[in-house]
């Protein structure tokens, strides 16, 4: 079946580089582009992805008709209140943080010894039930400067500011405080990612040693369950699975097997709510796990064009593969992938997610003081770009980076600093056509 030729729905054969991730690549365009399962899905396997797609989307509500179990503090009310179609919704960033009401964005919060405010938990919750009080309100504000490329076309980078008011029991103060900002992640490829074949990652580690250009990437690791495992999921790679229990628990306030204490327990303003015990099955987690490691991979777009071949030169010149690794591997067939299953079709499969999943210094502007496993505040993984050119399809915006301070491709690359430097000179060393051809390429993935 391997040297099986993929055909597209007009009926001719896919070029190899069109295939982003083998079997499980689709032709999608439109803006469910990343919320269609890939095609090998059928019959029992398509009944669950079905099942657990309804499940991510259901907007929780407090009664049982529902769902039920949201709250009663939570950051979001849905999966896809955060991820839209699979994918980033809107970053409320965007317009000012969390002040007007709901944001898609994770607000990670610490103190500066490192531990956390007892009553308040690791995330802010800025989202509560009637009759509860949201934990606090994020507000951001944005500095923006003005640069030139060497060329002298302009570009704006714009820096945030964050605060935390309306703290609902004591207020923190802010010298103590530390806050990390995340938006959403795109769900492209997390079966692939799931079935990584993680000592390629570890050869990939071992050689990410690129002393001219200052590169060297490693791997974070982190522990979960009381085993000590490779992260590749989440923006510092913190988290070794797709970490949906956290998900329902620490997102949505839905108790459950793995998490079964609300994540406001102990809260003062808590003291007459019952424990309201488990509020989302085993059974329903592991659907809506299996619902995005069977998503297909949008397939790549005007791959024979030569403003993105060229663009794709471009990229190979800035150094950019150094870092997003253009082609992976995923473990052989018969491995097991998902909840003691196989899912075959992940196996043995030639992926181009154009990361390393590998965790890089950026520098201090991308430095938010948060760290994670092994994950200092300044390094982050690799973001694969599988999919990015789709993200305005489906998500209607162009913000980028871990907390989308970037309005745009050229601001996301624009930021890119420490090991990540000696691509942001290449690039703005080109010219201004050598740069969008770059950009172009970019938004054929
Ligand atoms: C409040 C918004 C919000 C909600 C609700 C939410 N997420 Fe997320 N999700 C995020 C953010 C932000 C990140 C990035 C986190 C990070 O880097 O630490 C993320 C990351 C992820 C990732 C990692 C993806 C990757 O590429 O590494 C997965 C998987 C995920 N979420 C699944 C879920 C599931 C399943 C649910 C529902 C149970 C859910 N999320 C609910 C905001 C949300
Ligand atoms: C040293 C490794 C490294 C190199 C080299 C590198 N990147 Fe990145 N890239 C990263 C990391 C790490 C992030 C995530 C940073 C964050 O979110 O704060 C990232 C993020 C991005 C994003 C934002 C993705 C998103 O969805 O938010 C884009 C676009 C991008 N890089 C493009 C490029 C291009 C184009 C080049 C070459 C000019 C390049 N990168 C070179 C490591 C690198």
């Amino acid at each position: 079946m391997d040297d099986k030729l993929i055909l597209k729905p007009d009926g001719s054969v896919a070029l190899p580089a069109e295939l982003s991730a083998g079997y499980s690549t689709i032709f999608a365009t439109a803006s469910d582009a990343y919320d269609i399962n890939a095609n090998w899905v059928t019959g029992e396997l398509e009944h669950r992805f079905n099942r657990g797609n309804n499940l991510y989307d259901r907007t929780r509500g407090t009664d049982n008709s529902s769902g039920g179990g949201l709250g009663p503090v939570y950051a979001g009310y849905s999966c896809s209140s955060c991820h839209k179609g699979a994918g980033r919704s809107k970053p409320s960033t965007a317009v000012g943080g969390s002040e007007n009401g709901f944001s898609s964005m994770l607000v990670y919060i610490l103190r500066k010894n490192g531990g956390y405010y007892p009553e308040y938990g690791r995330v802010l919750h800025d989202q509560a039930i009637y009759g509860v009080k949201p934990e606090g309100r994020l507000k951001v504000t944005y500095t923006e400067e003005t640069f030139n490329f060497p060329d002298g076309e302009e570009y704006k980078l714009q820096t945030p500011h964050y605060k935390i008011t309306d703290w609902y029991a004591e207020n923190i103060a802010p010298e103590d405080l530390r806050i990390s900002v995340r938006i959403p992640l795109r769900h492209v490829g997390m079966g692939q990612m799931m079935a990584l074949d993680l000592d390629e990652l570890k050869r990939l580690a071992a050689k990410s040693n690129y002393p001219e250009y200052g590169i060297s990437g490693r791997l974070n690791y982190i522990t979960e369950r009381g085993i000590k495992q490779i992260g590749v999921s989440g923006n510092k790679a913190q988290h070794a699975d797709l970490t949906v229990e956290l998900g329902f628990s620490s997102d949505l306030g839905v108790t459950n097997d793995r998490y079964p204490e609300e994540v406001c327990q102990g809260q003062s303003q808590m003291m007459g709510f019952a424990n309201y015990g488990i509020q989302v099955s085993t059974q329903d987690m592991e659907d809506v796990d299996l619902y995005m490691q069977t998503l297909g991979v949008p397939a790549r777009r005007n791959v024979t064009n030569e403003t993105v071949k060229k663009g794709e030169e471009m990229f190979y010149k800035a150094k950019c593969q150094l870092c997003h690794t253009p082609t992976l591997h995923t473990r052989p067939r018969g491995t097991v992938l998902l909840n003691g299953t196989q899912l075959p079709w992940l196996g043995s499969q030639t992926i181009h997610p154009y990361s390393d999943y590998l965790l890089h210094d950026m520098g201090p502007g991308l430095d938010d003081g948060y760290p994670s496993g092994l994950a200092a505040g300044c390094e982050w993984r690799t973001t694969p770009l599988w999919g990015i050119g789709l993200q305005e399809v489906v998500n209607g915006h162009t913000y980028f980076l871990h907390d989308g301070r970037a309005r745009n491709l050229t601001e996301a690359i624009m930021w890119h600093d420490g090991e990540g430097a000696a691509s942001r000179i290449l690039f703005s060393r080109m010219s201004k056509e050598e740069r969008s051809a770059l950009l172009t390429f970019i938004e054929s993935l």
